[in-house]
């Protein structure tokens, strides 16, 4: 094998009660990351399309990456990739961790696939770190793994598939402002009350046993973020109004998507999530603000060769 094609999915981070810990993965919106084997050793980024980045590598997300998983192997070759962006950057659906995460299921599979996809979101991560100065793991792994994830935070990342259950769907509105993940995590208070952490974990532990057992209505109730969410939803225009829209319009819960600006609003059923979007729609719309929508079900393979 000389080359191959990977689809790398968006991502939706954080969850609402699960900042930087808890994650999923979309269909169909995705990145388009080719890897080809090369003479020349190291990585070389050769193309962009579809949006301004840098060709550089180590400035690039899937360049550090690479550089991070060729670190702890020897090649008797180098690695050309090129990205066709179909998420935009800054857009709260994890662009950066697309990038990342097809790049390095590309080259691992033309190395013949030496580490199991866990073992990847280390390297993933490499591209966070250098995207948004913080080396969070919650969009790289569900990337990787597809369906919920759950990251431990330590040393290294100590990653927990979580189950998706079947009915579940997503509605996804992006507002079109550009809100990098650096500055929506420079507002974040480093502290927080012993109060706001109960109802916090509390709801985390609450999601993740909805997970598990398909009760949607305690989904629905665990779907709340004390922490986070007052302190950034300031940065998104008319999400209020547009968190109560999705509510009222059947959805069981949602917030900021990762750092926004785009928000998630979790559904059972498709039928209802494009009710949500629908009425997202009607609601947004009157603001002139240029925006995208669409509904995905859970994708529970992550990125995928094509
Ligand atoms: N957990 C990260 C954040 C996700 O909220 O800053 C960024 O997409």
């Amino acid at each position: 094998m000389e080359e191959v094609k990977v689809f790398a999915p968006a991502t939706v981070a954080n969850v609402s009660c699960g900042f930087d810990v808890l994650g999923f993965c979309l269909d169909h919106v995705g990145d388009t990351v080719i890897v080809r084997k090369s003479n020349t050793p190291g990585v070389r980024i050769t193309k962009i399309e579809g949006q301004e980045l840098p060709l550089e590598t180590k400035k690039n997300v899937a360049g550090v990456a690479v550089e991070a998983l060729l670190e702890q192997i020897e090649t008797p070759f180098g690695f050309e990739i090129e990205i066709e962006k179909g998420i935009k950057a800054g857009s709260g659906i994890g662009s950066s961790a697309a990038s990342s995460a097809g790049a390095v299921v590309g080259v691992n599979a033309l190395l013949g696939n030496p580490f199991s996809r866990n073992e990847l979101i280390a390297f993933a991560m490499k591209g966070e770190e250098l995207a948004s100065g913080a080396a969070h793991a919650d969009n790289v792994s569900p990337a990787l793994l597809g369906g919920f994830t759950l990251v431990r935070c330590g040393k290294k990342p100590d990653v927990i598939s979580l189950p998706a259950p079947t009915e579940l769907f997503a509605t996804i509105i992006h507002p079109k402002i550009e809100l990098r993940t650096a500055d929506a995590r420079s507002v974040l208070k480093q502290s927080i009350s012993l109060d706001k952490a109960i109802q916090q974990w509390g709801n985390v532990g609450a999601l993740v046993s909805g997970l598990y057992t398909n009760n949607y209505k305690l989904i629905s109730r665990a779907l709340v973020d004390v922490i986070i969410e007052p302190e950034r939803s300031i940065l998104i225009p008319h999400f209020d109004e547009l968190k109560a829209t999705a509510l009222a319009a059947g959805g069981l819960g949602g917030g900021i998507s990762g750092s926004g600006p785009s928000l998630f609003t979790l559904s059972r059923g498709e039928k209802t999530a494009e009710n949500v979007r629908q009425a997202l729609i009607k609601s947004f719309e009157p603001h002139g603000i240029p925006f995208d929508t669409f509904v995905s079900k859970i994708n529970t393979h992550g990125a995928k060769i094509v």
